[in-house]
């Protein structure tokens, strides 16, 4: 069976869910796609703070649509997690214990209107640099839900990038407002890439299994030469003075994040970490009775079938 396994690796072909699979290989997915789910759930709401005072209807309107799309992204996640033997209620009860953890960059606060801008740049930009190469994951639901995940992170991107470039072209406020959240996300949207390789327990052998098809520092480096020529498009400064292009090397050299706010904010010691797990608390009490009412409903259903 592990030979059958390996094989299939060393094929490029997919591992799909009733082929067998190491324990580790499983568990490393489910504690991945979980965490991944978890981000998508736990993202809604940084910029679902915004839907009520979005500044037109136009802006709302697409605002709720993001928004809506990110709560669809959690859902293909945890169907996908599925796949390997673990309920979706499995998963949010360890997320709501505080044994599962969600993205980083959620943890932080969105004091400005251009926020919802800058996520939609900066923050799903690098969703994309990191979820591009999974969609060649090598387990099977993992690799098809992100093709459909992708093609709407493209489209949130250039959602963010045009409402900050509608307000660039605005008043020196709109501008300042620009550049200040700029300032605040850089530095969390490197972080979301995780530690650097040489302290990442999980990286070589989740590339040796085709889950990961990229180091962590690879995709960083990728978002940053990404990134630099939509900042000179925009007319932002990228907060870094060490951010400049090294021809011989073919990329830009950039000053690291503090590692060590990382590691706080991965322990769940980030500037909003409880409030978004307390948000998410009260949203699953507050809708036990849609649950219970639809598992009433499937009972219901399944007497009336049998009988
Ligand atoms: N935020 C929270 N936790 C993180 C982060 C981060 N930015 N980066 C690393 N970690 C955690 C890892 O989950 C791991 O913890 P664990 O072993 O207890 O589970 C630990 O820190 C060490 O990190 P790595 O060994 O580098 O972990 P891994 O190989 O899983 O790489 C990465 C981390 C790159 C985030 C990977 O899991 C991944 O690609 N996940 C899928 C993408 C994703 O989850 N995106 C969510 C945000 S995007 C969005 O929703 C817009």
């Amino acid at each position: 069976m592990q030979e059958q396994f390996e094989a299939t690796l060393a094929r490029g072909d997919r591992i799909e869910p009733r082929d067998w699979m190491p324990d580790d290989y499983r568990a490393t997915l489910v504690r991945q796609i979980a965490q991944h789910a978890h981000s998508e759930i736990i993202g809604m709401q940084p910029e679902g703070a915004w839907i009520s005072r979005a500044p037109s209807l136009r802006r709302k309107a697409t605002l709720l649509a993001k928004v809506q799309d990110e709560a669809g992204h959690g859902l293909y996640l945890y169907s996908a997690a599925e796949t390997l033997g673990t309920s979706r209620g499995e998963l949010t009860e360890k997320l709501l214990a505080g044994r599962q953890k969600y993205s980083s960059i959620f943890a932080y606060p969105t004091p400005s209107y251009a926020d919802v801008g800058t996520i939609g740049w900066l923050v799903d930009g690098a969703a994309i640099c990191n979820q591009v190469p999974l969609c060649r994951t090598s387990y099977g639901p993992y690799g098809r839900a992100m093709i459909r995940v992708c093609k709407e992170e493209s489209f949130h991107q250039r959602q963010g990038f045009e409402l900050l470039m509608t307000m660039m072209q605005g008043t020196d406020e709109q501008r300042a407002m620009v550049q200040e959240s700029v300032d605040r996300f850089w530095w969390p949207a490197l972080m979301m890439f995780g530690p650097p390789d040489a302290d990442s327990p999980n990286t070589a052998r989740s590339m040796a299994w085709g889950i990961k098809r990229d180091t962590n520092d690879d995709l960083r480096q990728k978002f940053v030469d990404m990134t630099v020529p939509q900042a000179e498009r925009l007319g932002v400064r990228l907060p870094d003075d060490g951010l400049v292009w090294n021809e011989a090397r073919g990329h830009h050299d950039f000053t690291p994040p503090d590692w060590d706010e990382l590691a706080a904010v991965v322990r769940g010691d980030g500037p909003c970490s409880a409030e978004r797990l307390a948000h998410r608390r009260r949203a699953h009490e507050d809708g036990a009775w849609v649950r219970e009412a639809a598992l009433a409903f499937a009972a219901r259903a399944e007497a009336d079938r049998a009988g």
